[in-house]
């Protein structure tokens, strides 16, 4: 509900809401995505002046560089995942949240877990696994804050008032079981001290349960809990109904079973066995159906109010990010075939993927819905400043056609000149003259991140004007009134 409104529900008896611990995960989301893409930032500039490690162990790229992977998938990510789940089951279960108590230990101890990890990544302390680094007395406390997060989100849906539940709901619930599995079978570890462990895994197969997990952690982490944001914020901003329900039942229940069986794409070419990668390789093919089922289904909920875009960038926002998301998902089942990941494994081919998946769909879908809640979290009509939000899509955007062309180019070359052979069999190139071609489009990915972390302090400045000419505002919707 907006401030100016207010008056039309006096007399009314109020539906208070949580939105404490919502402008609480929304705030500290902007927070670390600065920190995270600010770290992304210097480590893209160590790839091109590499004296930027100054030989000091902790500033080190090897350090740095899951510290960035963390801090903007789990802390940014995570943040604005736990705003927007928090904001929408209340809406759409017209009820409040079942607990504030183990709401505020969610929020508190996942900055907790995060400061956690921002010392213990730079001193050197890793599992080794990529997007599970964290040793395992942070892994129990990651799985002691997630049971308090189902509890209250499966536990406010438990007492929802309306019969039904919204699909958006499904996305988040599909999200926060899957990464509890995930976390559980991938973070399984004997201890060996207070800050070193060893997988339970041993070979192929801890390769495998990695790569099960990195690749779910994309499929739910970074992408069944925003398509929950999509369904709820698109059809709010942009004020009509989502364009087909069936559908959005339909892509939910398409994309999370093929989902969990995509990851050997990771390891092709591996001691896998080759009928696994096989697998991984036709179900990732699958995948590109209900993804794209997805994004249609978002995008079309704009069918007869195209013009919106032309003049309300929160709306841009949101649907330019499924347009990241179209891509990336069509990029993913291509680089998936096995002939083509000969040529764009190890190289910046996969960076360029990962991130129009990151700042494009994770990163613009996030910034779209903060936009949408800041104001109403502050009793605002809108945001203090609709032309920043306007720079800063064209920037962001700008940013992230400069980082992933840079990365395509780069990725493409490097395969190819990693497979150049002479007539007589010998390399053409050695590995150092692939890099040397590659310190151009190193610099311009600078100068897109750059950009892109231009626009989120921009953001950052709107922000604190938006939420200093309004007050902290729990959204006290009268029941019959209540955003549905
Ligand atoms: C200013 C914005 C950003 C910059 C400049 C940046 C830069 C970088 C750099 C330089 C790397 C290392 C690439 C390599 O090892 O060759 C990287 C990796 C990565 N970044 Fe970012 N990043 C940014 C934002 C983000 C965001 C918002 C996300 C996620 C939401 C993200 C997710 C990742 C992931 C998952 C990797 C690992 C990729 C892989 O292993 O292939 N980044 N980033
Ligand atoms: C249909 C959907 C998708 C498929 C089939 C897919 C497939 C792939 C493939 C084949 C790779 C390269 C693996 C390798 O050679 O090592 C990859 C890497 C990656 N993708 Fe995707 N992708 C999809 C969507 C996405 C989206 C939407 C995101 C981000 C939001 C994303 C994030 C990543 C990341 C982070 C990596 C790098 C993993 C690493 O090596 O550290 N993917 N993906």
């Amino acid at each position: 509900m907006q401030a100016s409104e207010k008056s039309a529900f006096s007399g009314v008896s109020p539906l208070t809401f949580n939105d404490t611990v919502v402008r609480q995960f929304s705030i500290m989301a902007i927070v670390w995505g600065i920190v995270g893409m600010s770290l992304g930032l210097f480590i893209a500039a160590q790839l091109a002046w590499p004296e930027l490690n100054f030989n000091i162990p902790w500033l080190s790229y090897g350090r740095l560089r899951p510290l960035h992977t963390n801090a903007v998938i789990f802390a940014f990510g995570g943040c604005a995942l736990f705003a927007t789940s928090y904001y929408v089951v209340q809406r759409t279960c017209q009820t409040r949240l079942i607990s504030d108590k183990l709401a505020a230990f969610h929020f508190w101890g996942w900055q907790l877990i995060v400061v956690a990890a921002a010392i213990t990544l730079p001193l050197g302390y890793t599992r080794g696994k990529e997007y599970a680094e964290l040793e395992w007395p942070i892994v129990l406390a990651i799985t002691v804050v997630w049971v308090a997060y189902a509890i209250v989100f499966f536990g406010t849906l438990a007492i929802r008032k309306v019969r039904h539940i919204y699909v958006a709901n499904w996305f988040f619930g599909a999200f926060i079981i899957a990464v509890a599995l995930l976390h559980i079978v991938n973070g399984a570890a004997l201890p060996a001290g207070w800050l070193k462990s060893y997988s339970v895994y041993a070979g192929v197969q801890d390769a495998m349960i990695q790569w099960w997990y990195a690749h779910n952690a994309v499929g739910f982490f970074l992408t069944a809990g925003f398509l929950g944001m999509m369904y709820y914020f698109i059809p709010k901003q942009a004020e009509r109904p989502i364009y087909s329900y069936r559908l959005s039942i339909v892509h939910f229940w398409a994309l999370i079973f093929t989902y969990m069986w995509a990851g050997p794409h990771h390891l092709h070419y591996t001691a896998l066995p080759d009928w696994t990668q096989s697998l991984g390789m036709i179900f990732s093919l699958i995948l590109l159906a209900p993804s794209w089922g997805g994004m249609i289904n978002g995008i079309m909920t704009l069918s007869g109010a195209w013009h919106k875009l032309r003049d309300d960038p929160i709306l841009r926002f949101l649907i330019v990010s499924l347009s990241f998301y179209g891509m990336s998902t069509f990029e993913g089942p291509m680089m998936s075939i096995k002939t083509v990941n000969a040529l764009s494994h190890y190289t910046d081919w996969n960076v360029a993927h990962v991130h129009s998946g990151a700042l494009g769909w994770v990163g613009l879908i996030s910034m779209g819905s903060l936009y949408y809640l800041i104001p109403r979290l502050f009793g605002q009509t809108k945001m203090f400043s609709i032309k920043a939000i306007e720079v800063h899509f064209w920037i962001a955007t700008i940013g992230i056609v400069l980082y992933i062309a840079a990365m395509w180019i780069a990725g493409v070359m490097q395969g190819l000149m990693w497979r150049a052979i002479n007539t007589d069999g010998t390399l053409t190139y050695t590995f150092v003259e692939t890099v040397k071609a590659s310190y151009p489009f190193y610099v311009v990915r600078f100068l897109g991140g750059l950009l892109y972390l231009i626009g989120i302090l921009i953001m950052a400045w709107n922000v604190a004007k938006t939420a200093l000419a309004g007050k902290p505002f729990n959204g006290q919707v009268p029941a019959n009134l209540a955003h549905a």
